[in-house]
């Protein structure tokens, strides 16, 4: 696979970032964690797909997200909306580190993985907004261009096959999400052997990101990242998609309107993905 990040690089901010981005818990267990070892899971996280947790894997992921906000937004304060955060907490908690006084917002429509997000959240020192809904309604919550960021932090894979689920009438909202996962991956299994994924996921995906782009400033930028995680994999996961998911996904938004691709640097584009919003003029 394509690495998701240089080796080196990262090898040497690893002690660094670990001390900026971990609470005193996390960073114990990093300590305890021998050098080689360190080395050896930072290595499998940006070469393979993700089959453990630790410390090393929430240092890179915070790190990196730092690094997002500092190329994409480099003001002290923004407002960040995440799309399908489950009860992924990496945003928040680097938020809370690198931009204290800024907004944090999150759509998210699956209601036991929300409560757990509020859960991990809950003592951050920074303004959490968690709204339990479809993020297709945002407009009903917030305000048109009062966004910096709109953030799908391993998120396009969750917003389609939730798509799907929809369209098949399997729910997504009240259910167990690793419950649902193996019915996910069925129906998946059968887009990609039928070759009917853009058709039947293409439509909402979009319409989805042209509702979300209204709430989005013009400059502001909506930011997809994606990693392979094995048990997906070992599930069944269609690995072609898996893999090429933001390759993809780039071609179905390039017919967004109003927004263009943006690059920056170290951030390797198979795995990263920058839309930013523009008027209609400064278009490619
Ligand atoms: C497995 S969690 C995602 C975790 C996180 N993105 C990650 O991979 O680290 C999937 C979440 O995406 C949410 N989701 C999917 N489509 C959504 C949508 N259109 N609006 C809001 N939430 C959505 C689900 O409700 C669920 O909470």
């Amino acid at each position: 696979m394509i690495p998701l990040d240089r080796l080196e690089k990262w090898s040497a901010r690893l002690d660094e970032c670990s001390r900026q981005f971990l609470n005193e818990m996390e960073y114990q267990e990093y300590q305890s964690i021998p050098d080689p070892s360190k080395l050896r899971q930072l290595k499998a996280i940006l070469e393979k797909p993700i089959a453990r947790f630790s410390s090393v894997n929430e240092a890179f992921f915070r790190a990196k997200w730092a690094d997002v906000l500092s190329a994409v937004h480099p003001g002290k304060r923004l407002t960040l909306l995440e799309v399908a955060s489950g009860d992924a907490d990496m945003i928040p908690q680097t938020m809370a580190r690198a931009r204290p006084h800024s907004r944090y917002i999150t759509a998210n429509m699956n209601r036991i993985l929300t409560e757990r997000l509020r859960e991990k959240t809950k003592d951050l020192p920074l303004e959490i907004v968690v709204i339990e809904e479809d993020a297709a309604k945002i407009e009903h919550y917030l305000p048109a261009e009062s966004v910096d960021i709109i953030a799908f932090q391993h998120g396009v894979n969750d917003v389609i096959q939730a798509i799907l689920c929809d369209q098949e009438g399997v729910d997504t909202v009240y259910s167990d999400w690793m419950d649902t996962l193996p019915k996910m991956i069925k129906i998946l299994q059968r887009e990609v052997s039928q070759n009917t994924l853009e058709q039947h996921a293409k439509p909402a995906f979009l319409s989805l990101l042209e509702r979300l782009s209204r709430v989005l400033k013009t400059g502001g930028v909506m930011v997809m990242s994606h990693y392979m995680f094995q048990l997906d994999l070992d599930w069944g996961y269609p690995p072609r998609l898996w893999e090429d998911l933001l390759p993809i996904a780039r071609e179905w938004v390039k017919e967004l309107p109003g927004c263009k691709e943006v690059f920056f640097e170290g951030f390797e584009p198979h795995w990263w993905i920058f839309f930013q919003k523009v008027q209609d003029a400064e278009r490619e």
